[in-house]
């Protein structure tokens, strides 16, 4: 079964207790009905409660979460995710990603994406993708699973990393791309390009930043503690930036990696 990702949703990483509890509740309200967690957030018991207060329908929301590096064994992702399906009070998941690659292939590609697709066929996910792969590595998912069963790759874009490579990549294997911390953490708020573009438009520059993603085809996963940025990260889908404006914002790209971490990330393209 194929499914849609709606183009915006709502990230919660960082985001803990009240805060991530507050942050889903205003979200929903103002309308975001795609929620983007993980395990390693720490965070799936609150954005769990935060759904189930919200009294808007299982079949309407789209939740994400994504699997630890300490759960890619193929007798842990199964458990894995039936504990976060606990925590999260769902009986299935609209999408499961592998977080990162195994740290040095310590377990192979193969083995937790031919897990992850049981965890499919065993209904825990309707549909399952990957997150930070290099295009090796996506290329080793594509050949245990096939490119059709990968609904997405998630990946940092934001105007300063644009991540070209692995963006052309995925879409010649037609592979959907969901850009994460697509404002560069409100680095993209100071951008003089940005802030230009956006008073043409009369919008603000996070909102650029999210329609120039959005007009490439990705999905965007902002996420913010303010009802008020909350609200105007939500509204862009009206936005249309012009060739010149996609041109000048492709002039931002200095290849600025902000989720790097330190023997986690890959050797990345
Ligand atoms: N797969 C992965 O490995 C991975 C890695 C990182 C992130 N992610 C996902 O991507 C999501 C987004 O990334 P992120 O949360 O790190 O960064 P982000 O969405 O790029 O930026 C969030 C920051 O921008 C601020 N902000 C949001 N909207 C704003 C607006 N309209 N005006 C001004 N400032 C605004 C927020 O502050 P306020 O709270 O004050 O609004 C917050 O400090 C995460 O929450 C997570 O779900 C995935």
């Amino acid at each position: 079964m194929s499914i849609t990702i709606p183009q915006i949703g709502l990230g919660t990483f960082r985001l803990q207790g009240q805060v991530v509890i507050d942050s889903v509740r205003n979200g929903i309200e103002v309308g975001y009905r795609h929620i983007d967690t993980a395990q390693i957030y720490g965070n799936e018991v609150e954005v769990g409660q935060a759904m189930a207060d919200s009294g808007v329908a299982r079949d309407e929301l789209f939740v994400t979460t994504k699997i630890w590096i300490d759960n890619l064994a193929r007798d842990k992702l199964l458990p894995s995710l039936k504990e976060s399906l606990r925590k999260l009070r769902l009986e299935q998941l609209d999408l499961t990603l592998i977080h990162w690659p195994s740290p040095n292939d310590a377990v192979a590609v193969e083995e937790y994406m031919a897990a992850l697709a049981e965890a499919k066929a065993a209904g825990l996910t309707k549909a399952i993708g990957v997150s930070n792969f290099t295009n090796a590595q996506l290329q080793r998912a594509v050949a245990t699973i096939g490119a059709t069963e990968i609904a997405t790759q998630q990946v940092e874009i934001h105007p300063f990393l644009q991540n070209r490579k692995v963006v052309e990549f995925a879409r010649n294997l037609g592979i959907h791309i969901t850009a994460y911390m697509p404002l560069a953490y409100g680095k993209v708020m100071q951008e003089p390009v940005l802030a230009r573009i956006a008073e043409r438009h009369n919008v603000n520059p996070a909102q650029v930043a999210l329609a120039w993603s959005l007009q490439q085809g990705f999905a965007v996963i902002p996420s913010s503690t303010r009802r008020v940025n909350l609200e105007s990260n939500m509204d862009v889908r009206a936005i249309a930036l012009t060739a010149e404006d996609m041109t000048e914002i492709a002039t931002l790209e200095r290849n600025e990696r902000l989720a790097n971490p330190d023997g986690l990330a890959p050797h990345w393209d």
